[in-house]
This record gives C-alpha cells, structure tokens and sequence, in this order.
C-alpha cells in the first residue's frame, strides 16, 4: 500500500508539501496514512507530477489468476458429469420435469408455484450421473437465468406446447447462445389436448433453433412431466451431447466453482450453494468467494441432505463455514491459506464498498418475493 510518505519519497518531494497539496483538496492526513490509488492520482495532478503510478499487483491478481489459469495435466482429467440448465418461460414446466426426473416434489412448495431460487442438484442414471441446474421463469429473474446458463454444459430450454415462445424463452434462447452451449428442447404438456407441436417447432425455426427432424442441429423432445413422457428420451439426448463433448476435470486440486446462492440460516450460519467446476472441495479446505471467506466446516448434498465430506468436478454442494453470505455468480478458489484469504476478501469487500458509495452499482433486491 502507498502512504504519505511512500508517496513522498517515490514523487522526492517533501512530506509537508504532499500534505499541504492534500490539504488543499481538503484532505486532512498524516504521514502514515494510506493513499488509494486514485486519491495518489488525484494528488500527483495537483502538484503537477508526471508520476508513472502503478497500481500494486494485489494477491488476487497473483493468486487467483494463477489458479484459474493452471493448466490440468490431461493425464489426470478424468469424465465429469455435464451441468445440464434448465431454462424457459414461467410455468412452461421446468420444474416439473427436474422434479419428476428427480422423483421429488419442489414444486408444490412453491410460494404460488413460482421458482425464485436457483437449485442444483445430482442424479444418477443407468451409472452415469448428470447434474441439473433449475432456474426460475418470471421475468423478475433474469440475473438467476444468466448465472443458470454461465454454469451450465448444456442448456434444456423448455417450451411448454400450448404456449410457445414467449419472451422468457426468447431470454433464455439469448443466454445459451451467448453461453455458447448446445440447447436441447423439451417441448413440454405435450399430453395436453390440442397442443400443435408444429406450431413450436415453426416458431423454434425462426428463432434458428431449427429441429433435427427438420433438418436442422437441435434436438426437439416431446415431454409431459405429468405422464413421464419423453423423460427416458430426454435423459439420453443428455447424456449422448455428454459424450460427444467429453467433459472432463482434474479432480486432483484444488476445487474452484461458481457460487449460485446464498443465504444466513440462523444457527447454521451462512449456506452457499456451490457448484464444483474442477478439483474436488473438501471439508477443511479454506475457501475465497467474491468478497467473503471462510473455513469449510461441513457441507451436504443439496437433494438429500445428506453430509458429505468432499465434493469433486460438477458437483453441486451447499457449503457452511464462510463469514458472509457470498454474492450469487461469484467465483470460489481453494487457498491454502487463510490469511491470503482474508486478505483478498478484504481488498474484494473493500472494493465494492467504494463501488456502492459511489454509486454504481445497482442492487437488485427480490425480498418482495415472499418465500415459504
Ligand atoms: P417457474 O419456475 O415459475 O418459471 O415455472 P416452471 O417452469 O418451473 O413451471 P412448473 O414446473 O412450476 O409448472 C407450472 C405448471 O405447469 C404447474 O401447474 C405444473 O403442474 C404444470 N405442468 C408442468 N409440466 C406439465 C406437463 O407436462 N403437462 C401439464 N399438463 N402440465 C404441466
Ligand atoms: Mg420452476
């Protein structure tokens, strides 16, 4: 960190005409005291200094980039379940399908019938497992589509058969492609009466998601999360896209992933559901997300419950041990040390402090939306 005096020696003039440059523009400091960047630049214009300031490496930048460019021996990949999102319209049935995939029941928890979180959980299918990301549909939630799709391998955009394409869809049609990732539909309540598959398959079409059967890339399944229709034939679209793409990691490091939510719960603490990109998270490990940290003290299954006490490549988790309650989107990095830590938290928290005084960031609140 640059301090008066630092500022002093570096710039060689003297301390009391930094201070009285500061002074000046009404900053009231002594020698030790820190300078941010900007403030050092605002004081070097002042005194008319051409000064070449560098703003210090910070060990984010050094550690975290490290991390996330460490390239995997390929000898150590190993196949890793694809990240499969759910995507569409509200109340087009992308809950109803996870569920009946799943065989639970979220969806008569709902407050209302309407998805507000982003869930993710495992299942296991004929030995090979997938990993299901659900997100919600009302417009409010645009944010937890776009974190949906930037996690996901390959995006199931749901289009229920009576209702078509509708501006939700069109959102999450935008987001897979941006996400660059295949997109398979389910076109769903196909057990309804009337429905016109043609209709939406007409309608997929003009937005140049032109079905397979119709010549085209992408695969159209029929589905009904009422009568289980197309299930079985979902799953293996699935699975077939998992295994042209081989997606692998190492599950031999250290893990790092995205944050998809969180939340303080009472005696608990805070719980921030996690999914493992690569590496494998363990009970113990000393965890960076976004502008908070922590030591994991346990984690479980997000689907059962269940404890686990380590968690590999794609693998959604719910996590307890961090301070704060991280951020939804942001990324985590395990460290091997809670000091580096704590530090780049700080530097991260301390950044987005400045950020909300100066107002520029915009906070989107959803606590309007009761949940049960
Ligand atoms: P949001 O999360 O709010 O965006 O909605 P969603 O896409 O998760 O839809 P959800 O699964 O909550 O289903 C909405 C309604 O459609 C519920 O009443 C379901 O029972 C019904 N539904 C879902 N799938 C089907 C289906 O295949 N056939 C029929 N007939 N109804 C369905
Ligand atoms: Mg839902």
């Amino acid at each position: 960190p640059c301090t008066v005096r630092s500022f002093s020696e570096a710039a060689s003039i003297g301390v009391a005409q930094v201070l009285k440059a500061m002074m000046g523009m009404g900053i009231m400091a002594n020698i030790n005291a820190e300078l941010e960047f900007e403030t050092a630049e605002l004081i070097a214009a002042e005194l008319d200094l051409e000064l070449q300031l560098k703003e210090s490496e910070t060990l984010e930048d050094e550690l975290i980039t490290e991390i996330e460019e460490l390239d995997d021996d390929p000898e150590a990949l190993v196949t890793r379940p694809p990240i499969v999102t759910f995507l569409g319209h509200v109340d087009h049935g992308k809950t109803s399908l996870l569920d009946y995939l799943i065989g639970i029941n979220v969806v008569s928890g709902e407050a209302g019938g309407i998805t507000q979180h982003i869930r993710a959980y495992e299942i296991e299918k004929d030995g090979r497992s997938i990993t299901f990301v659900d997100t919600p549909g009302h417009e409010a939630f645009t944010e937890m589509r776009a974190r949906g799709a930037n996690v996901t391998d390959i995006a199931v955009l749901v289009v229920a058969a009576d209702d078509g394409i509708m501006p939700q869809t069109e959102e999450a049609i935008s987001h897979a492609k941006a996400a660059e990732v295949p997109i398979v539909v389910a076109l769903n309540k196909i057990d309804l009466e009337g429905v016109d598959a043609n209709r939406v398959m007409t309608q997929l079409t003009e937005h140049q998601l032109t079905p397979s059967e119709w010549g085209g890339d992408v695969e159209v399944v029929p589905t009904s999360a009422i009568t289980g229709a197309g299930m079985d034939d979902l799953l293996e679209t699935l699975l077939t896209i998992a295994e042209l793409n081989e997606y692998s990691a190492n599950p031999d490091r250290n893990a790092l992933g995205v944050c998809l939510e969180s939340e303080q719960q009472g005696d608990r603490g805070v719980v921030a559901k996690l999914v493992v990109q690569n590496g494998t998270l363990r009970v113990g490990d000393i965890v960076v997300c976004g502008p908070t940290y922590g030591r994991v003290r346990a984690m479980s299954n997000p689907l059962t419950g269940e404890a686990i006490t380590e968690a590999g490549p794609s693998t959604p988790v719910n996590v307890m041990g961090l301070e704060e309650p991280p951020g939804a989107g942001d990324r985590f990095h395990v460290l091997e040390d809670i000091t580096d830590a704590r530090e780049i938290a700080a530097t991260r928290a301390d950044a987005s402090s400045r950020q909300s005084l100066s107002g520029n960031t915009t906070a989107v609140s959803f606590e309007n939306f009761q949940e049960m």
